[in-house]
């Protein structure tokens, strides 16, 4: 199994954390499964961009970005050519290392 490796995180993840993923499932269901609440505020619909995270090793261990989700990444803050949409990013084979960004944009919970 991939194994992923995620960065530390001040309130997800403050020691870091590796552990072996399961192929075929998003970065956010393999995290999830770990107990680090990324958020999802669309329920990995691909409509927020609250699950984001930058691939810093491994990218290619994902399946390729579709056209919804980039346009939607372009909205994401602290946005880099490493960025993926973690509901969307299926992990397929090979380690990956994951940075989970300080800050999200929650436009749901900030138009309450
Ligand atoms: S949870 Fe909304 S795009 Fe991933």
């Amino acid at each position: 199994m991939p194994t992923i490796e995620v960065l530390p995180h001040p309130e997800l993840c403050p020691q870091g954390a590796r552990f072996e993923g399961e192929s075929g499932k998003s970065l956010c269901d393999n995290l999830l499964a770990q107990g680090i609440e990324i958020e999802h505020a669309c329920e990995k619909s691909c409509a927020c961009t609250t699950c984001h995270v930058i691939v810093r090793e491994g990218g290619e261990s994902l399946d390729p970005s579709t056209d919804d989700e980039d346009d939607l990444l372009d909205r994401a803050w602290g946005l880099t050519p490493h960025s993926r949409l973690s509901c969307q990013a299926k992990l397929r084979a090979g380690p990956v290392v994951l940075e989970i960004p300080r800050y999200t944009i929650n436009y749901a919970k900030e138009r309450r």
